[in-house]
């Protein structure tokens, strides 16, 4: 940034297996989304090498990794990112527009995983007329839409109320018992029942499941003595 210069992710090494539902976790800042953009191909690294099924994802041009990415991973943002003046049929369809699938088959793949998501009878509703967890679905719908083997998701219910939020992790983890790669960052403990592997970041840094809660018990105890303090 700058003339600033921010190490986001530095010496992490991670192996996320083929049909594993891996969650990541950290506090805000630790390089969460910055990994799984990484992993994602949506941004690239100054050094190291990121193999997503054997292919070096580094390497290959914006065009290529274009291409990769369509067919092989799906994303979902924590702030959903739908088209506002199109309709939830109309966004899930539309990863599809640049795969050269015909009209009339990309309409009725966005009804039939609108039905998957239970909005088969919003399909034609905007986003503002849907409520936070109902887009979510939307959104989780649009990454299906071309049918890849990874989904990569950022705090996918982060913006979501409790129950909409369990809906979202049972709808994920259905995908995973289909034989998906999930990768998930979530704050949410809730997300780690569903997991088969949890990957702890701090700064930037991959940390065991030790370290991680032992770091976060100090910074408590830290945040309970300056309250103190105040008080
Ligand atoms: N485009 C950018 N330019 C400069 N620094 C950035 C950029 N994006 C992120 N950072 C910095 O990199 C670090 C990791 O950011 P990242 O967004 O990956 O964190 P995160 O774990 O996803 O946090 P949160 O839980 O708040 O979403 C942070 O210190 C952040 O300030
Ligand atoms: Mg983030």
């Amino acid at each position: 940034m700058g003339r600033q210069k921010v190490v986001a992710l530095a010496g992490v090494d991670v192996d996320i297996p083929a049909g594993s539902f891996t969650v990541i976790m950290g506090p805000s800042g630790s390089g969460k989304s910055t990994l799984l953009y990484l992993m994602g191909g949506l941004d690239r690294p100054t050094s190291g090498s990121i193999l997503v099924n054997g292919t070096a994802i580094e390497k290959m041009d914006e065009n290529d990794l274009a291409i990769y990415r369509r067919k092989t991973m799906g994303f979902i943002f924590q702030s959903f990112n739908l088209i506002s003046s199109m309709s939830a049929q109309e966004n899930a369809a539309f990863p599809m527009r640049f795969a050269g699938v015909p009209a009339a088959e990309r309409q009725k793949r966005a009804f039939d995983l609108l039905k998957l998501v239970g909005l088969e009878k919003r399909a034609h509703h905007k986003p503002t007329e849907l409520s936070g967890g109902q887009q979510q679905r939307v959104a989780v719908a649009r990454a299906l839409v071309n049918n890849p083997g990874i989904i990569l998701a950022d705090e996918p219910t982060g913006n979501l109320d409790t129950s909409s939020g369990l809906s979202v992790m049972h709808l994920l983890s259905d995908l995973h018992h289909n034989g998906r790669t999930l990768v998930v960052v979530t704050h949410d403990p809730r997300m780690v029942r569903f997991a088969t592997h949890v990957i702890y970041l701090l700064d930037g840094s991959v940390v065991t499941a030790e370290q991680y809660h032992s770091a976060l018990e100090s910074l408590e105890e830290q945040e309970n003595s300056s309250d103190e303090v105040k008080a």
